[in-house]
């Protein structure tokens, strides 16, 4: 095991006179459902190539949630499997947090639809809505009650149903998403810090680039809402692209400056998967190595809350993430919101 980052530099929540308990990531999961539609199954649905998807966007397949699997059927199997990894059993968890943008209803949370179906009795539990910035922006509440020593476990998911509201007959949105979870149990391990810090973002004068107008109190479901396809996913793709660079760049530049690091001390980086050309300009700007990035975009498209999640799982399980390392999160979303985290591994 390496020796620990904390050694290194100093902790910046310690620096700013709140370092708390530490709280270390103790286990990760991830599910995605079994079918997978690939690009050429989309050249069948809308006017669109695989060559078109792959070069504009670096995805080649998702994965979509049968008719009768939910949003918390897809956090259920990713918990699951992240309480495996740490040793935790279902009584153990004190709380539960879903970040989704697609909850198997409004209310009430699927974080109390998760609960039930693990049988975490005594777990409170609610959703957090930050869009594809939700994963990192409820890993850091959970961190928070860790921290102050209100809970001892926290179970951290994002899953999303997105094909639920990609519109299917829109060649411009319906290429990018698929549906997913990822989760991670947060407890105190004293070997490792867990987030040194988390930058969050948010621009509300910008919602309308991202957004799905029906279905809320605003614009609640009438005959006259569906018509006008309301209750489907919209995007002004190119100022969306434009804002997730410079946000993403912004973010990550803080978190750093906290740390007192620069991008070479980090090992593994894990942005938002939504398109690798986001990716690949955020990774020039800020010099991150191709040896640096993880990237698993090509499998399952933007998955949103989950997106994050999904590819932390996959980059700890396959070893490319070791104990000690310093893993770097960034993440951009509707709302628009963004994150950058720092995990101590
Ligand atoms: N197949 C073929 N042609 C297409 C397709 C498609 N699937 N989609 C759009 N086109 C066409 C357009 O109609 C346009 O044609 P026109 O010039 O005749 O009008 C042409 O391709 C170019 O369209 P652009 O919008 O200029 O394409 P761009 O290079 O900007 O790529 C894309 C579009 C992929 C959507 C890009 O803007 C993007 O990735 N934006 C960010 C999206 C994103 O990441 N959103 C989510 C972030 S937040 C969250 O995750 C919720």
């Amino acid at each position: 095991m390496k020796p620990s980052t904390a050694q290194k530099f100093k902790n910046p929540r310690a620096r700013h006179g709140f370092e708390g308990r530490t709280c270390s990531i103790a286990g990760v999961g991830s599910y995605v459902p079994e079918r997978i539609l690939t690009n050429a199954d989309l050249e069948k649905m809308v006017e669109t190539t695989d060559e078109w998807i792959l070069s504009r966007t670096g995805i080649k397949e998702r994965r979509l949630a049968a008719d009768d699997e939910f949003t918390s059927d897809l956090a259920t199997h990713a918990a699951l499997r992240a309480m495996e990894n740490a040793g935790v059993t279902a009584g153990q968890i004190d709380l539960i947090i879903v970040a989704t943008c697609t909850p198997d209803m409004p209310f009430p949370s699927t974080a109390c639809l998760v609960q039930q179906k693990i049988g975490a009795r005594q777990a409170a539990a609610f959703d957090i809505e930050a869009a594809c910035s939700g994963f990192v922006y409820a890993l850091e509440i959970g961190q928070q009650f860790i921290m102050s020593r209100t809970y001892d476990t926290v179970l951290v998911i994002g899953a999303e149903k997105l094909s639920t509201v990609v519109d299917w007959s829109d060649r411009n949105t319906c290429v990018l998403f698929g549906d997913g979870a990822g989760a991670a149990v947060l407890q105190h391990r004293p070997q490792a810090h867990g987030l040194l810090t988390a930058c969050m973002g948010a621009e509300g004068d910008k919602a309308e680039l991202l957004c799905m107008p029906g279905g809320g109190s605003r614009r609640p479901a009438t005959l006259e809402s569906v018509a006008a396809r309301l209750h489907y996913l919209r995007m002004d793709g190119k100022e969306t692209f434009k804002n997730a660079i410079t946000a993403m760049c912004t973010a990550v530049h803080q978190a750093l400056q906290r740390c007192e690091i620069d991008i070479t001390q980090i090992q593994c980086v894990i942005p938002h998967q939504a398109n690798r050309r986001i990716i690949d300009a955020v990774g020039e700007r800020l010099g991150v190595k191709p040896e640096q990035l993880f990237v698993n975009l090509e499998k399952y498209g933007n998955t949103s809350a989950a997106s994050v999640a999904i590819a932390l799982d996959e980059a700890v399980r396959s070893g490319r993430i070791q104990r000690g390392d310093l893993v770097l999160l960034v993440v951009f979303g509707a709302g628009l919101t963004w994150a950058a985290a720092i995990i101590e591994w």
